[in-house]
């Protein structure tokens, strides 16, 4: 049988949420992965040091006996954070970045920020404390197409942040289109960015063609097949500033398969398999290590794991939902038969 081993990965891109809903998806995280970036955008969002240890606190009361994971945990930038708070934020070693959410770009999104100029300052701070930003880059202009919302962003905001603060170490979340693969492969050092496995496998057809399927909706959406293609050869690529995150974003069933339905898609179950059948596809096996377990750890200034995962070869077919105690969540090819098995 076909394995593969590999140094024991991170997410750098993570939804746990909390109370029933984490502890039914937290220990599919910590089967494999050593550490996760935890997002902030909790109702309400983790704004202040104070918040995010007593979320740390409850994630760590949630992983399963006998298993080792570490939550590195983000705060949510709002038109009120101070710069004090910046500060504790980079003192803490238990805080890694902070999230910038335009305000109303997606899930709990509220009390983000409006007006981007306004946080200028903020950045100022992150960049001089050496704290990294992550960035939901998508405008909310209802005047903007929501194809367009990734490349718009980059070109009326993103690009100026970078300019303005060269040393502010910036993750560009989710990246879902051909431009912003560019972007991030012609900008400094600085600046990386993470892919989930939905962009990696799915075009926009399979949201919308043959019927309409609420578990491929995310945000950032699908894109075309010409993107998804670029983001592969992003990926595949071994060009480090280019690193796991799966945005796993688990809401329950009835939230997604509803006349409003929410965004995002639950990965968490299968994530290393998923970036497996992904990357096998392209035949670029080889390549899935650093990406899932190097080069994340690198930019973020911590060392990379010792533990080894094996992966092999054979096929698994995914429940149709996870969950008990009034908690369901569908996941990703949820009765579907997946390539690749974590042993
Ligand atoms: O699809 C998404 N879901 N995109 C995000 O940016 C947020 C996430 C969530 O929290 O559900
Ligand atoms: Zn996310």
């Amino acid at each position: 049988m076909k394995t593969l081993t590999i140094t024991r990965p991170d997410d750098w891109h993570l939804h746990v949420r909390n109370g029933a809903v984490l502890k039914t998806v937290l220990p599919h995280t910590a089967r494999q992965f050593a550490r996760a970036i935890i997002m902030p955008n909790l109702k309400p969002p983790v704004t202040t040091v104070a918040q995010a240890l007593a979320y740390r606190d409850e994630i760590l009361q949630a992983v399963p006996a006998g298993m080792d994971f570490t939550p590195l945990m983000t705060l949510y930038l709002t038109g009120s954070t101070t710069v004090e708070e910046i500060k504790r934020a980079a003192q803490s070693k238990y805080v890694h970045a902070v999230k910038l959410y335009p305000a109303g770009a997606t899930t709990n999104s509220d009390s983000g920020v409006a007006d981007i100029d306004s946080i200028y300052p903020l950045l100022a701070a992150m960049e001089k404390h050496d704290l990294p930003l992550l960035v939901h880059g998508e405008v909310t202009d209802e005047t903007c197409d929501i194809f367009d919302r990734e490349r718009i962003f980059i070109e009326s905001h993103l690009s100026a942040i970078h300019n303005n603060f060269p040393a502010l170490r910036i993750v560009v979340e989710h990246l879902t289109t051909a431009e912003a693969v560019q972007f991030v492969q012609s900008a400094e050092a600085t600046i990386a960015a993470t892919i989930t496995p939905q962009h990696l496998l799915f075009n926009r057809n399979a949201l919308l063609a043959g019927g309409l399927r609420p578990h491929h909706y995310c945000l950032p959406i699908l894109k075309r097949e010409h993107h998804r293609l670029a983001l592969v050869a992003a990926a595949t690529s071994g060009n480090p500033k280019f690193f796991l995150g799966t945005d796993s974003a688990p809401h329950q069933t009835s939230l997604k398969e509803n006349a409003c339905g929410c965004a995002g898609c639950f990965s968490a179950h299968a994530a290393l398999e998923l970036y497996a059948e992904a990357f096998d596809r392209a035949d670029a096996l080889d390549k899935l290590e650093g990406f899932a377990s190097f080069y994340g750890a690198d930019f973020y200034r911590l060392p990379r794991n010792t533990g080894m995962v094996t992966l092999e070869k054979s096929t698994w077919q995914v429940p149709e939902t996870y969950g008990d105690n009034g908690v369901a969540i569908t996941p990703l090819k949820a009765g579907e038969t997946l390539s690749w098995k974590l042993v």
